[in-house]
């Protein structure tokens, strides 16, 4: 992965921060309170298009016979099988679709988790396509404590997908958040735009973007 591409923070091996000028400028219209919810939808969507393009550079290459107008020539293509993307309902449905504009034929899986009495996350709803050979990207805006993002891979590694073939994308991540995710699985690597100060007492991360399921939905 070339330096330039992504920051790095000494705390947290395995998260890389995308801090590519677009992705920036165009969190930053997400942060902002006056932005709409027809906005933020599409920054949002944009915006994952962008990371999903930098997490995927390294995606191995086979070569495929095809013929130019002009000539015979093996060509590059994707080795292996198609990737699936698996947003965790409801906010991840957002980043999903940015995901699905870069690789339009990836396969896509669903996770459901709601938050519990002790504001645990509970698993409603997993499923997945088939996970032999597959890489995972999983998707949810705001890694903030943590719990669901390890609770959504841990029901990947539950199901027989390699730590190693599982990519952990998220806008913004608070160190609170990532401390939890990587006791628990630290051979994931964790993708974001911004590493944010901290949680407020409520769980949000600080400065954030407030809440992202509300903002994508227009809900409140
Ligand atoms: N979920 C959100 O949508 N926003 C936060 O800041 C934290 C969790």
């Amino acid at each position: 992965m070339p330096a330039h591409a992504m920051r790095q923070d000494p705390r947290f091996p395995n998260l890389f921060i995308l801090d590519h000028p677009m992705i920036q400028h165009k969190l930053t219209h997400m942060r902002d309170r006056r932005t709409s919810t027809r906005t933020f939808r599409d920054l949002l969507r944009e915006l994952t298009l962008l990371m999903g393009y930098e997490i995927t550079r390294d995606l191995p290459l086979t070569t495929e016979r095809i013929e130019s107008p002009l000539t015979a020539m093996d060509a590059p293509v994707i080795a292996g099988k198609k990737v699936a993307v698996v947003p965790v309902l409801r906010a991840g449905l957002g980043m999903a679709e940015g995901l699905m504009d870069l690789i339009p034929s990836a396969r896509q899986g669903h996770i459901g988790l709601y938050r519990g009495d002790d504001a645990r996350p509970v698993e409603y709803y997993v499923r997945l396509p088939d996970v032999e050979g597959r890489m995972f990207i999983v998707c949810d805006p705001m890694l903030a404590t943590g719990y669901s993002a390890a609770h959504a891979v841990r029901a990947l590694v539950e199901r027989g997908v390699p730590p190693a073939h599982i990519r952990y994308l998220a806008l913004v991540a608070a160190p609170e958040g990532m401390e939890v995710f990587q006791r628990e699985h630290p051979a994931v690597r964790v993708y974001v735009a911004a590493l944010d100060s901290h949680l407020d007492a409520d769980s949000y991360i600080v400065p954030g973007l407030g809440d992202a399921g509300d903002r994508i939905f227009g809900t409140k």
